[in-house]
């Protein structure tokens, strides 16, 4: 049962403050979770608690949601089977008692949630993985390895957010990994001898200005060629465009003219002819439902239509984006909707109405491996966790490893089977 919880404000990997918490159990165990921080946040996301105090932080502290968890959480909580997370979740929402959690602020909810899990999981002598996802979780997620930045996470004059490139041909996760790392350095080895940029963005990739968006793609089949791959078969491609990020008063401003979301949608099917792309995030804003829907109809059959902004991985959206058909994939970020039950309940809701997920780190992270053990424990085969390069990034691929051999000869890697309605 839960006996203490510490809670600290700590940095992330942009150098802003978030909260890091650290249960401890009466038959000694302990364990320690982080909070991750967006930066093109959702409108409808559970609320990220800021002192607002300009003197600490220019305020972005959180000393506020640290002491929400020291004083207002933990007395609720000791006492509770930390096996018990249902309930635990339950009882935070309880007391926050609001719809976004702004009361006691969804970064401290989920970092007592996830702290709660991994206390359990210790003190069931378990790897995290297998606590949350029982004796049948075994397979390794695609690593959709974002290695070219634009958008909210560089300064770059680039519109798409994110260019990930997907090893589907690899037979295991490791070798999987070891493919993106080499086409990453060979991807930094093009852009050098063309004259660009080198620089990175928040999530790891570079971050280079380009004449448009479509040369980011040819940039990066380039570097899968150099690195000894076959693109469309050993490595295809993905993109976040995160949309909502660049649409206001009806319209996408999009590579410098206004486009309407049927206009998106025509652009993103030639590019869906031209390259060997298997899905795509955020291609339309967040309360474009209608856009959405008629774009899923249009290519929802070959490609995967990822709802991140649309959804915020939060079950009463996403069972409006099943009902109306307006994506058939989810992106599962823990800190969207604020605890750890939510988030299970958003993925099983998903994959019961044939929905994929695709479990997320969020731009600013920490060192906390989290989201590598909860792909695999739910079984998503796909992961999106940034460049393979910074430590924050990496530690996620790095976990996976780890899984990947605690797995043996039970580990499977869902390769090409995590895109079933790609065709070459
Ligand atoms: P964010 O970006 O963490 O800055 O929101 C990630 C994404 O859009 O998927
Ligand atoms: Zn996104």
């Amino acid at each position: 049962t839960i006996e203490a919880i510490v809670a600290r404000e700590i940095l992330d990997s942009r150098g802003n403050p978030t909260v890091e918490v650290e249960i401890g159990l009466d038959d000694g165990t302990i364990a320690r979770a982080a909070v991750p921080s967006g930066a093109s946040t959702g409108a409808f996301e559970a609320l990220e608690l800021r002192d607002g105090d300009k003197d600490r932080y220019l305020g972005k502290g959180v000393a506020k949601a640290v002491d929400n968890i020291e004083e207002r959480i933990f007395p609720e909580l000791v006492g509770y089977d930390a096996t018990d997370q249902r309930a635990v979740d339950q009882k935070m929402l309880d007391v926050d008692g609001t719809p976004d959690k702004s009361e006691l602020g969804a970064n401290a909810i989920l970092g007592v949630s996830l702290a709660v899990a991994k206390a359990g999981a210790n003190s069931s002598s378990l790897s995290l993985f297998r606590y949350l996802g029982g004796p049948n979780a075994h397979l390794l997620p695609v690593p959709m390895m974002n290695i070219l930045n634009g958008g909210a996470h560089a300064d770059s004059n680039v519109d798409i957010q994110e260019f990930m490139i997907a090893p589907i041909g690899a037979p295991d996760f490791r070798e999987a990994l070891r493919s993106g790392v080499e086409v990453y350095h060979a991807l930094k080895g093009v852009l050098k001898k063309q004259g660009l940029s080198t620089g990175l963005g928040d999530e790891g990739g570079f971050a280079p200005n380009l004449p448009h968006n479509a040369a980011a793609l040819d940039l990066i089949g380039e570097a899968v060629g150099i690195a000894g791959y076959e693109l469309g078969k050993d490595i295809v491609l993905a993109l976040d465009v995160a949309a909502t990020e660049f649409f206001a008063d009806g319209a996408y401003t999009f590579e410098g003219s206004a486009k309407s979301a049927e206009e998106m949608t025509s652009y993103y099917a030639k590019l869906v002819e031209s390259y060997p792309i298997v899905s795509i995030e955020d291609p339309l804003a967040e309360e474009d439902w209608a856009g959405w829907t008629t774009m899923t109809a249009q290519l929802g059959d070959r490609i995967q239509i990822v709802g991140d902004d649309l959804f915020v991985t939060n079950p009463t959206r996403i069972a409006r984006g099943i009902a109306e058909r307006a994506a058939n994939a989810v992106l599962v970020k823990v800190n969207q909707i604020g605890s750890l039950t939510e988030t299970l309940d958003a993925v099983d809701l998903a994959h019961r109405a044939g929905f994929r997920t695709m479990m997320s780190h969020r731009s600013g992270e920490t060192e906390d491996t989290t989201i590598a053990d909860l792909a695999v424990a739910v079984g998503s085969g796909q992961i999106k966790t940034g460049a393979p390069a910074r430590s924050e990034r990496v530690a996620k691929y790095n976990q996976l490893l780890r899984i990947e051999e605690e797995l043996g000869d039970a580990a499977r890697y869902a390769g090409a089977g995590a895109f079933p309605r790609y065709r070459t």
